[in-house]
């Protein structure tokens, strides 16, 4: 089925011209490093009050779901609609890479979360084109447009270079992935211990010091301890650019897709990092933060 003519799922020629301008997306993203564009990116710690917010769980499954649904309908629909009976292997289990992270992301993550700050609808818009656009990059590529046979996969050479890269890909992808959610957890840990916190606290008061309502954890931030967060500040970040280094590594580093999601996240999410620090600094003071960078253990 055609949803929008050419577009969805998109022609070659409109596919090659997606990948082509998503090429130039940190060129935007520059604008982040802007301090009057980092002030209207209302968005967790950076969020402010206004009716116009969304709900940060329904914010983050809106934003973030049509990623892996815009590729699995590229991949189910790009292949009859130029002849191609069945993908290789290779591409079918990077498809369902793909959506594994994203069933993470768009729907585990928002739901297990403690609380979520809400988020300016024009952020949420924006990180859904981004997902759009990069599921039309990377889908096409993966639907037909790119490697299409096993001897594609081996680069038409039948060495053990080109077999074992896809193995190191997926360790490296599965160790960012592992690591990335370990640091997400460790964030929401500071909020599920100040609910267990609260409860204990509200079950010692009697009946009638007792509030009527429950206070919740919205906005609690406490400075993270655990594993990398030990060295930096947004270990979270750097081990999902990790996750997608391994992705880019799988598909051989000529895939201008995967080339350009590695590149295109660094682009929008250090500069995040960089001004999160800021904001740890100013809100919890230079000693405490001391001895930690902002992404990159001893470097940023
Ligand atoms: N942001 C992006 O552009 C982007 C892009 C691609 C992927 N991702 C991935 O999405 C995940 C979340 O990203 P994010 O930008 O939302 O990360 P984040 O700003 O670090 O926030 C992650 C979650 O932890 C909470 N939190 C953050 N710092 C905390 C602290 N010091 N103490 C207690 N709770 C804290 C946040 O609550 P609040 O919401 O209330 O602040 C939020 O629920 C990460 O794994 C990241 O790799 C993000």
């Amino acid at each position: 089925m055609v949803l929008v003519q050419d577009w969805m799922p998109p022609s070659r020629e409109n596919w090659e011209f997606i990948v082509w301008i998503w090429q130039f997306f940190p060129l935007i993203a520059l604008a982040q490093w802007i301090p009057a564009v980092n002030r209207i990116y209302q968005m967790g710690k950076t969020s402010s009050d206004s009716s116009f917010n969304i709900p940060g769980r329904i914010a983050w499954i809106v934003m973030e779901l049509p990623g892996p649904l815009c590729l699995m309908y590229i991949m189910y629909t790009v292949p009859s609609s130029i002849g191609l009976h069945t993908l290789p292997w290779e591409n079918k289990v990077m498809g369902a890479f793909y959506v594994m992270h994203y069933i993470y992301r768009a729907i585990i993550s928002p739901l297990i979360a403690p609380s979520i700050s809400p988020m300016g609808p024009h952020i949420c818009l924006f990180a859904m084109l981004f997902q759009v656009c990069n599921s039309i990059s990377i889908g096409g590529w993966l639907g037909g447009y790119g490697h299409t046979t096993a001897a594609d996969w081996q680069n038409h050479e039948a060495n053990y270079k080109a077999g074992g890269r896809m193995e190191l890909g997926m360790m490296i992808f599965f160790l960012g992935f592992l690591a990335n959610i370990f640091h997400d957890d460790e964030l929401r840990e500071i909020r599920r211990a100040a609910m267990r916190n609260q409860a204990r606290r509200e079950a010692e008061k009697s009946d009638d010091e007792r509030p009527k309502t429950t206070k919740g954890v919205e906005k609690i931030y406490m400075v993270p301890r655990n594993g990398l967060f030990e060295y930096i500040l947004y270990p979270h970040y750097l081990c999902e650019w990790i996750e997608w280094t391994g992705y880019w590594i799988m598909a051989g580093l000529g895939c201008v897709p995967a080339r350009s999601f590695v590149i295109n996240e660094i682009a929008t999410m250090l500069p995040r990092a960089v001004q999160g620090k800021q904001w740890y600094i100013e809100r919890f003071g230079k000693e405490k933060i001391a001895g930690r960078k902002a992404v990159i253990p001893g470097i940023l």
